[in-house]
């Protein structure tokens, strides 16, 4: 197992490009979601300079904070609620370049200014969003949206 992530230079997709192959690395072998959960969001977080990284799960028809890194949070999000909840209800990405203008947006932190949240499917139904913050307003793109949805569709099959 390596024992850190290094990223090279370049474009933000090649950042994630190899940052996705060295998640993989490091848990292959691994069954264990929480495990692999633990290690990927640290990846993520530390490689990708987010302000907070990290799952809800879908629990008794709620999201329920699962593996995160970074300051703590809102435990628990209804369906259709802010935007890890209408991520959820719609079953789409959603890309907040200003959480001030989401409607109903769950300030977890006064801190986080953009947003990206990305559902992980499992048979056709929502099972977990992936949520990453950032402190600086606009931070996330199509690129994020794009990687964080491959790595979504990766995370998926620990479900
Ligand atoms: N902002 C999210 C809540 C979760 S925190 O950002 C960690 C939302 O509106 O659903």
């Amino acid at each position: 197992m390596a024992d850190s992530i290094i990223l090279p230079e370049g474009t933000k997709a090649e950042r994630y490009q190899s940052l996705i192959q060295q998640i993989k690395s490091l848990c292959d072998g691994e069954t264990d979601r929480i495990a692999n959960m633990a290690n990927t969001f640290s990846a993520l977080h530390y490689s990708m300079n987010f302000f907070w990284t990290g799952i809800y799960e879908v629990k008794n028809e709620e999201l329920v904070l699962g593996v995160f890194q970074g300051p703590i949070a809102c435990t628990r999000i209804a369906y259709g609620r802010g935007v890890c909840g209408t991520s959820w209800k719609e079953k789409k990405s959603i890309l907040v370049p200003d959480v001030e203008v989401f409607p109903g947006h769950i300030a977890c932190s006064s801190a986080s200014k953009s947003e990206v949240v990305v559902p992980i499917f499992k048979n056709e139904k929502v099972v977990a969003v992936i949520d990453v913050d950032s402190d600086k307003l606009n931070y996330f793109d199509e690129t994020d949206q794009y990687y964080l949805e491959e790595l979504a569709q990766w995370l998926s099959v620990f479900f």
